[in-house]
């Protein structure tokens, strides 16, 4: 994870690297540091904790220069401290790394033996001080970096800056994006094109290897091998309006609300409005030529991805295989020639995600991902990239871009359907009718927010919490289960109703909340014995169900959350509404960083 940035540029850095940074907080937020060359003098400042506590060390210790880098740090090597801090520095050489050196103890090893001493536990360290190394021994600072890059292993983003050359900052990227800005007589380097929105939309992408010398009027790109490298750039289209909460506390309550918006442009770029089709972009997918599916993905994302294989095999008939990502690419697992291999990532940058969607290359017939970020990594090394169109989000824990997903992930399979032949031109009009009002159920979701607020003011007294659900709604179970316990801290748990009495059910006591996602299916009643199993061992039961559920099933329940009544295929979406509030208000009752938990970061982008 962590963000990096940097500027050759007209006016002070300090201020404009801190602001790029405030853009890659939601990457790391364990310490922040800049390093700027003033007059050719190369100074930094670093503090521990979130970028506001940079910016008061910066109020009191002003750091002037035009030329800088910056870093956030999510911690790998070594606690979050000052000392651990980037930039780090050697000598005459600064630098701000994203990603993992994996061979840094060989080389500190190597470096110790040469006299070198070191300040830091990171990995990175070992960077600064090998260039520092490179240049004494009679190199200038682009050969320095170039000889260092060759001995590195892992996956890096980096950019060096050098004492006495104002006009210079060296980056390279293998395994981690790193995304160049064009501006008039300025340029820039950032973790992604959305760090740098408010100083350009003019962004060269560094492909995998690629290393690049910039000044202010100039850029020079090599690839692997040392080659020019011709990269084109492009015009992005990245709204600045991401640090706007809209009146809301959190991001996250602001991107709970916003789904319903959302939801509707995402379905109206794949739902024509003259017909009852679903149209995907480019040349699109042929599912009579696919005869097994293969989804990847990490996280929420990897629970939509569980929730759509029902989908898949119920609605078109398609066998599916779902995997964690970190599992998927060591596994080995064969990959048939009529696999379309499906890879779902908010970010696209997600490191696992990504080296299982190369594993596919060459194997599988078709490689699509569905993203939200546009240019992201696993969106360019994908046949078809399949936008979910939730716009920025900035809470840690992932919402409308979960809803999006399956948003995504149910026309999918509705299209293999219809191309299968497993559903009828009549059905598929159903079930794109019953899409086109989903946002008016989210609506009546979010109306339940203050039984919603309610409930989560008794779970949040809660040590452990249980999330039941059955069939689609288990992956429910799962989502809402990470969701609190990623954002409130309370151990949670979700689990397919089914499995309740093969071991959890020991768990229950009056002290247990268990949260039943239970829409009146045909799986209800099934659903409905498992939660007097819970009741019936004292464990208070949150149910959230439609009205026909709560009617039939609510006597003796803790709580009860009201969903309004949707065609069974779509309840997974909506009872996502639900799950995300009461992780939200558990958390706000709890007094926690809800947009930003400890330990998380929004993009992973190491192992
Ligand atoms: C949870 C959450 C994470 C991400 C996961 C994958 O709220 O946000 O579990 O879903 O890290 O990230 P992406 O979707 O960017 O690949």
């Amino acid at each position: 994870m962590c963000g990096i940035v940097g500027v050759l540029g007209d006016h002070e850095a300090a201020p404009i690297l801190v602001e790029a940074l405030k853009r890659l907080e939601y990457r790391g937020y364990d310490s922040a540091g800049i390093a700027t060359v003033n007059s050719g003098v190369l100074d930094r400042r670093r503090a521990v904790g979130k970028l506001v506590n940079l910016s008061d060390l910066l109020v009191h210790e002003p750091l002037p220069g035009k030329s800088g880098i910056g870093h956030t740090r999510w911690a790998t090597h070594g606690a979050p401290t000052v000392t651990n801090a980037h930039p780090h520095r050697a000598g005459q050489v600064a630098v701000v790394h994203n990603g993992i050196i994996e061979n840094f103890r060989d080389l500190r090893a190597e470096l110790a033996a040469k006299g070198a001493t070191f300040v830091t536990e990171t990995d990175t360290e070992t960077v600064a001080l090998l260039t520092e190394q490179h240049m004494k021994e009679g190199l200038g600072p682009v050969d320095a970096v170039y000889r260092t890059l060759d001995r590195l292993e892992g996956a890096f983003a980096l950019a060096f800056l050098f004492e006495g050359e104002d006009d210079l900052i060296v980056a390279a990227r293998k395994g981690s994006p790193l995304a160049i800005g064009h501006g008039d007589g300025e340029m820039y380097v950032g973790s992604d094109a959305i760090a740098l929105a408010p100083l350009t939309n003019r962004i060269t992408y560094l492909e995998e290897g690629d290393r690049a010398v910039l000044t202010r009027t100039s850029l020079e790109i090599r690839d692997a091998h040392g080659s020019i490298a011709n990269r084109k750039m492009r015009e992005i289209a990245i709204g600045s309006t991401r640090i706007d909460k809209g009146g809301h506390k959190h991001f996250m309550a602001k991107e709970i609300a916003e789904q319903p918006n959302v939801l509707a442009d995402a379905l109206s770029h794949y739902l024509p409005i003259a017909d009852d089709t679903i149209s995907l972009p480019g040349k699109g997918i042929d599912f009579t030529k696919i005869e097994r599916l293969t989804m990847v993905a990490c996280g929420t994302a990897f629970y939509a991805c569980l929730t759509a294989k029902y989908w898949f095999e119920q609605i078109a008939k398609l066998p599916v295989e779902v995997d964690v990502a970190s599992e998927f690419r060591y596994r080995e697992p064969p990959v048939s020639a009529n696999t379309l291999a499906l890879f779902v990532s908010q970010s696209g940058e997600t490191a696992d995600t990504l080296a299982a969607l190369r594993y596919c290359e060459g194997k599988a017939r078709q490689i699509v991902s569905v993203i939200n970020v546009p240019e992201s990594s696993i969106a360019r090394e994908s046949d078809l990239a399949l936008p979910i169109h939730a716009g920025v989000e900035v809470g840690v824990a992932s919402t409308k871009a979960f809803t999006c997903q399956l948003s995504v992930l149910l026309l999918l399979a509705l299209k293999a359907a219809a191309d299968r032949g497993t559903l009828s031109a009549e059905e598929l009009a159903d079930h794109i009718s019953a899409l086109r009002s989903l946002p008016s159920h989210l609506n009546a979701a979010l109306d339940e927010e203050d039984a919603i607020r309610r409930a989560a003011l008794s779970l949040s007294e809660a040590r452990d919490v249980l999330f039941l659900g059955r069939g689609q709604m288990y992956p429910l179970a799962l989502e809402g289960a990470l969701k609190l316990k990623e954002i409130s801290y309370i151990h949670a748990e979700g689990y397919a109703s089914g499995e309740l009495k093969h071991g959890p059910i020991a768990l229950i006591d009056k002290h247990m909340p268990v949260v039943v996602m239970a829409p009146r299916d045909e799986l209800f009643d099934k659903t409905v014995s498992n939660m007097q199993e819970v009741m019936a061992r004292k464990g208070k039961v949150v149910l959230i169900s439609d009205i026909e559920g709560i009617n039939e099933a609510s006597e003796g329940v803790w709580s009860v959350i009201r969903m309004p009544s949707v065609p069974h295929v779509l309840a997974p979406i909506l009872y996502a509404v639900p799950a995300q509030l009461l992780a939200y208000h558990t958390a706000v009752a709890k007094g926690t960083d809800v947009d930003q938990p400890r330990n998380l970061a929004k993009s992973v982008t190491v192992e």
